[in-house]
């Protein structure tokens, strides 16, 4: 798999990984005002000095729980006899909340650039309500922890490139990743920094890998409508590259690149249907939290971006069937 080389590689692999900040600050603002809980954001990243807008904390509020909704259905459907791998994961927090609410998997695997890794472990190692969790949950041996990986028994981190397959495998195994496991694949807006080849290989990776298993994608969708040009020339003037924009063109783009690379049934859904889908109660609550003004650009926003997830299921577990 090629990485593509020399300093123009280098500086837009570093505006990636400047995304997870972003991803990380804003959640954290959303947390701060309310739309959900953290406790543990706080210990990766600062308060954001500016107030986010409130269709931006709307927009994280319905990706953080669409997710974390299909997340909670694959553990309940496998009854937690599983693995979770967090692709990208920059400084999520998903380990801390499933370890609060006694639905951690078996074992819960991230992924990301070393550089992110190292920063992740410098603050769980610096942080005791980060650290005292993985220590609760590890059985036996001092667990392992360097530079740039986890290495415990419920919760691993990795620092490797999405692109280079046979590394990123080699690594996972050696930390105890289980392909005969049903193993559940999370990619949050990380997909999209990659090209099309390149994410799909992953994805084929992945569905070649483990007989049993879920791939969960969010990112952005309709990109070629004059909304989504202008976010890819916002984007690029930050120096960052939305390189797998090809794949994001259309609800059925997700689709088929899910389904043409090894998996059995797939579904995707905009930001609107997913708001629209999640527990009415709960977004009445978070719709008084702040004024909105411009609703219209919520729309957008949300019309712009989309969970697709896919499944294949030796098990015959019903994966399925799992949906919002
Ligand atoms: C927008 S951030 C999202 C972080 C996290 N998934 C979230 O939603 O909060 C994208 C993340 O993907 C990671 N990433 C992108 N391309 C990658 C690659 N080729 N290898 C490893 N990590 C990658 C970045 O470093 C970054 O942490």
């Amino acid at each position: 798999m090629s990485r593509g080389a020399g300093a123009d590689s280098d500086t837009a692999d570093e505006a990636v990984r400047g995304t997870c900040d972003d991803a990380s600050i804003c959640k954290r603002f959303a947390v701060s005002i309310g739309y959900w809980k953290d406790p543990y954001i706080q210990y990766f990243v600062r308060q954001a000095k500016e107030r986010k807008a409130p269709e931006i904390n709307r927009g994280y509020y319905a990706r953080v729980h669409g997710v974390n909704l299909l997340l909670d259905a694959f553990l309940r459907r496998t009854e937690g006899n599983c693995q979770i791998i967090n692709l990208g994961a920059g400084l999520d927090t998903t380990f801390w909340r499933l370890k609060d609410e006694n639905l951690l998997p078996k074992k819960y695997f991230e992924v990301d650039f070393p550089t992110i890794v190292a920063r992740k472990l410098y603050n769980i190692k610096s942080k005791l309500p980060l650290s005292k969790p993985i220590m609760e949950t590890h059985a036996g041996e001092s667990l392992l922890i360097d530079a740039h990986s986890l290495d415990s028994t419920r919760y691993s981190i990795i620092g490797a490139d999405l692109r280079n397959l046979q590394d990123m495998e080699e690594k996972l195994l050696k930390f105890g990743m289980d392909a005969q496991l049903p193993t559940l694949l999370v990619a949050e807006c990380v997909l999209v920094y990659m090209t099309s080849e390149q994410s799909s290989s992953l994805l084929k990776w992945a569905a070649d890998k483990f007989p049993t298993a879920m791939f969960i994608n969010y990112e952005q969708v309709n990109m070629a409508d004059r909304f989504g040009q202008i976010m890819v020339e916002n984007l690029k003037r930050r120096q960052c590259n939305l390189a797998g924009v090809d794949a994001c063109q259309s609800l059925q783009s997700q689709m088929d690149r899910l389904l043409s690379n090894g998996w059995e049934a797939a579904d995707a859904w905009n930001m609107i249907k997913v708001y629209c889908g999640l527990p009415q109660e709960d977004v009445r609550r978070i719709e008084k939290l702040e004024f909105l003004d411009e609703k219209e650009l919520l729309e957008q926003l949300l019309l712009h971006y989309c969970i697709s997830w896919a499944t294949k299921d030796g098990l015959h577990l019903g994966l399925a069937e799992i949906t919002f």
